[in-house]
């Protein structure tokens, strides 16, 4: 089933097309991957989808939602997740309180006014609490919940994010070049955790340069040149598209 339409999508940025009418469907359970070489427009689609940004024109649907017309937050509160490009991980926070800080945006008001009122709300706290420590627990961090995350490696950091998102409880999750800076290990235990959220019936559309990783966990990719959707398909059929080849030849892929 359709869980998310992108349709037609442009963004203009001051005279340059980051996207030109790309048109894609994302299917409930699915694991989806955005390839494309730098410039392609893949973050920019990203900002679209969660509301960090709207569409010069076309129109992105979320079940019966249209999010070009929604706010970020209100984004998170219909189940939009995402981890980002460049970490957003409060180095001098506990791992902990990193996830707790992703809870409080969904469905409220703001991070601060929900601080205010948690103090008062004892239950609500706890209840933030656990749910936090749970998605730790499904990224397999809840031993170092106490630390401070600027303490973390690379990996960790990485699996932080998505805890983070996790905490949200998201209907789909949207992960930017999670496997940016991992070793194999590393890789190879991040391939394990998004099938694993998959399984848990949350569908995944990520960004990412490693192709091995790609076509290792994809049901599907599609391949952004320039803002354009050049080829779209299952893993197999995109390793062997001329066009995909010769868009990434020159290209220095991680
Ligand atoms: N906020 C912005 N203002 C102006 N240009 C932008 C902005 N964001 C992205 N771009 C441009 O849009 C194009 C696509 O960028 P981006 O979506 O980050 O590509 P990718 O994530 O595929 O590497 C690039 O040429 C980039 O410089
Ligand atoms: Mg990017």
């Amino acid at each position: 089933m359709p869980i998310m339409r992108v349709e037609d999508v442009s963004k203009n940025f001051g005279g340059l097309d980051a996207l030109k009418r790309v048109s894609f469907t994302l299917y409930e359970g699915q694991v989806k991957a955005l390839i494309g070489p730098n410039g392609a427009g893949k973050t920019t689609l990203f900002n679209l989808i969660s509301g960090v940004d709207r569409p010069t024109a076309g129109h992105i649907y979320f079940r019966d939602h249209d999010l070009g017309t929604l706010r970020r937050h209100e984004a998170a509160g219909l189940g939009i997740g995402r981890t980002f490009q460049h970490s957003k991980v409060f180095d001098d926070m506990t791992v902990l309180d990193n996830v707790k800080v992703g809870r409080y945006q969904r469905g409220r008001a703001g991070i601060f006014s929900s601080f205010f009122s948690l103090r008062r709300h004892r239950n609500e706290e706890r209840q933030v609490r656990e749910t936090a420590f749970e998605a730790l627990k499904r990224v397999g961090l809840e031993a170092q919940a106490g630390e401070l995350a600027g303490n973390l490696p690379m990996g960790d950091r990485h699996l932080l994010e998505i805890a983070r998102s996790l905490a949200t409880e998201p209907t789909v999750l949207l992960l930017d070049e999670p496997a940016a800076g991992l070793n194999n290990d590393e890789t190879d235990r991040l391939a394990d955790l998004v099938r694993q959220i998959r399984d848990n019936g949350v569908t995944i559309l990520l960004v990412e340069h490693d192709m091995g990783f790609v076509m290792d966990i994809s049901d599907e990719v599609v391949v952004l040149d320039y803002g354009k959707k050049i080829a779209e398909g299952p893993p197999l059929m995109i390793q062997n598209d001329e066009e995909v080849i010769r868009a990434y030849l020159g290209d220095d892929l991680a």
